[in-house]
């Protein structure tokens, strides 16, 4: 893999994929970290400094118009070679449980951070990973072309036996009808769209009582995405490549 954009890295899954990206034993040339705000985004800031091939993006997913803009960016550090991986990886999560509490606007904000904007930015950067997939002579997998939705099992419709957290389920099984659409769109090109989740991670998400470190998370998520082959493209699988029900 030449070169991989990640959303959401000042902290979190994002920024510990950064942090396992650039100390892997052949780094991708180019790792793009999105943040909202990179002035506070210190432990990114001081990864950056020490590693070169990182470079840090701004960009709140809210605002579809910078979209152009970012990948207009994107292709200028990217170059010929074009685009090998989006990781959608920014989500947000509300506790609302009950429909008696739940409120439009929570629905149109999960919806906005977790469906539209990973859809749109790959809309923006699929231009460029066509790219980077065309010149690839690799089979389909991460040194190709690789577009990740980061989803959540709380999307999985057949498992949810529980209930509540309306807009984050609805907006994350969104997000998986859109991956399977999409990876019927670029299969030609030989590139895999795959919806994952990373399990139940100690994040500000995740919260303590979580079972994975971010650090556990992260290490099995990117052995996974290593060893994807033209079989996974439309699949909906966890950190280690277990195949999740829709
Ligand atoms: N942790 C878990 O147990 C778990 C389980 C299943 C799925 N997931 C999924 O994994 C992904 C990462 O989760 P996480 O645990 O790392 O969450 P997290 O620690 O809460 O971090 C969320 C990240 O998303 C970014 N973000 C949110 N809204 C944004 C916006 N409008 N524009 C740009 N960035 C935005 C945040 O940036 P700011 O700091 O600027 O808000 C932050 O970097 C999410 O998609 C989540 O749904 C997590």
């Amino acid at each position: 893999m030449k070169s991989i954009l990640v959303t959401g890295c000042n902290r979190g899954i994002g920024l510990e994929l950064i942090k396992q990206l650039v100390a892997l034993s052949k780094p991708p040339q180019h790792v793009l970290a999105t943040v909202r705000q990179p002035d506070k985004a210190k432990e990114l800031q001081e990864l950056a400094s020490a590693n070169k091939s990182i470079h840090i993006l701004q960009i709140d997913l809210k605002d579809l118009k910078s979209y152009k803009p970012l990948s207009k960016e994107v292709g200028e550090i990217v170059g010929d070679d074009g685009l090998n991986v989006l990781l959608n990886s920014a989500g947000i999560s509300s506790k609302f449980a009950r429909l008696q509490y739940l409120k439009a606007e929570q629905l149109e904000e999960h919806f906005l951070v977790n469906t539209i904007a990973p859809t749109m930015l790959t809309k923006a950067l699929l231009p460029l990973i066509k790219v980077a997939a065309s010149r690839s002579s690799s089979p389909p997998g991460l040194s190709k072309g690789l577009i990740v939705n980061m989803s959540s099992i709380l999307g999985s419709i057949s498992s949810n036996t529980t209930g509540g957290l309306y807009p984050y389920r609805a907006s994350k099984s969104a997000l998986n009808a859109i991956t399977r659409s999409l990876s019927l769109e670029v299969k030609d090109d030989g590139i895999i769209a795959l919806s994952l989740h990373p399990g139940w991670v100690k994040t500000d998400m995740g919260g303590p009582k979580a079972p994975l470190t971010v650090q556990e998370s992260v290490s099995k998520i990117l052995q996974t995405l290593s060893s994807l082959e033209a079989r996974h493209n439309g699949q909906f699988i966890q950190f280690d490549g277990q195949e999740l029900p829709w």
